[in-house]
């Protein structure tokens, strides 16, 4: 009882000493999802959200009331499809996060849900190009590899597209790989940092194993590690049996991957974070998307750092990588193009 007073008491305090921040509008659509409502209520207690807009094709308002009653500064308002829900969901959002769309089942790949989702994530663009097209728009919807050239190509046919502005979600698999490293070395993850680069599914994420505080892993062990990652995702799904992948740490993700955006927009400098964007490094083989560490500011993505220096191990990882990609990234842009 008193320790959750006291938590309660944390909370509040910080909610209140970062009061003075900047107003920000975030929206969530898929609100009422698996990862909607965990992600919602953690962004429900950032101080740095003034105004918490959540749509859902069911359920919107009723996440919005509940999540209201929390005893934080910012407004929460729940949308429905009906009439103007969607537009005055999006008007005004500095951040839009979309985890909209059908999660997986043992035995699915990411891809599979590309039938389902790329409808989705499709028309929700066509809603932000119209309604929010300077917002910053963070993909959460599987597959990340193909959701994320979707709303490129969106924007792009409205005149609209800024690189700067659209983010795959890849937070996961850094949170991933800092906890599994830990688990293996027996240290605090707090402290353990592993870049991950590439895509999110399958052999398109790649460790960075020999950037991290254990750049001597090797063998077998190196293996096994860097298989857990790639495939972290796969035993939530299996674990879950039939009830959907990951949401609980995806909504951590994605609150982090938020934050970590409007510190960079409220004039924070040297706020990293790995996520897949269009990205120049490379465009020379045809992959016009990439998720490595990247810089973020006021106006977005701000620099896009190289994957730096790798192994030869890495280097096989990598290319196995970039052959996927270039597959999920074209699937996405033909999609737009047949169906637009
Ligand atoms: P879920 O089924 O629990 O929730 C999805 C929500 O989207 C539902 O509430 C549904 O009503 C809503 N929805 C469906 N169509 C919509 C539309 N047109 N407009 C607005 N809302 C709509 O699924 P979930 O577990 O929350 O997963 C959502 C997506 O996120 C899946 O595609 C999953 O694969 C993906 N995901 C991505 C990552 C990542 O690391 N990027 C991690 C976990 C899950
Ligand atoms: C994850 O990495 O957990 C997500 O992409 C969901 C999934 O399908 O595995």
């Amino acid at each position: 009882m008193f320790a959750a007073r006291r938590t309660v008491n944390l909370f509040q305090k910080r909610a209140f000493s970062a009061s003075a921040i900047n107003a920000s509008k975030v929206s969530v659509l898929g609100a009422a999802g698996g990862i909607g409502q965990p992600l919602s209520l953690l962004l429900k207690l950032n101080p740095r959200v003034s105004e918490l807009a959540l749509y859902d094709i069911r359920g919107g308002p009723g996440v919005a009331a509940d999540l209201s009653h929390i005893n934080t500064h910012s407004t929460v308002t729940g949308y429905t499809p009906d009439a103007s829900g969607l537009r005055d969901c999006l008007e005004g959002s500095e951040i839009i996060l979309i985890p909209a769309g059908v999660p997986r089942k043992p035995g699915m790949s990411r891809d599979d849900l590309f039938n389902t989702n790329a409808s989705i994530v499709r028309d929700l663009a066509k809603a932000a190009a119209e309604a929010a097209p300077k917002a910053n728009i963070l993909v959460i919807a599987n597959p990340v590899n193909s959701t994320v050239p979707i709303v490129a190509e969106v924007y792009k046919a409205r005149g609209v597209y800024d690189p700067k502005r659209l983010f795959g979600v890849t937070t996961l698999d850094v949170v991933r790989a800092s906890r599994f490293i830990s688990q293996v070395q027996g240290t605090n993850p707090a402290g353990e940092t592993v870049p991950v680069v590439g895509g999110h599914s399958g052999v398109t994420i790649v460790p960075l194993l020999s950037q991290s505080n254990h750049s001597s892993i090797a063998g077998k062990a190196r293996d096994a590690l860097v298989n857990r990652i790639q495939f972290g995702g796969d035993e939530v799904v299996k674990a879950k049996d039939g009830a959907g992948s990951a949401t609980l740490s995806m909504a951590m993700a994605g609150a982090r991957f938020a934050e970590s955006l409007l510190r960079a927009a409220q004039g924070e400098k040297g706020v990293i974070e790995p996520t897949f964007v269009d990205s120049p490094l490379y465009k020379d083989q045809g992959i016009d998307f990439f998720a490595s560490r990247v810089e973020l500011g006021p106006n977005g993505a701000e620099k896009i750092h190289s994957v730096g220096e790798i192994n030869e191990y890495e280097q096989g990882l990598l290319d196995a990588c970039l052959a996927d990609l270039k597959k999920n990234i074209k699937k996405g842009v033909d999609f737009v193009k047949s169906n637009p």
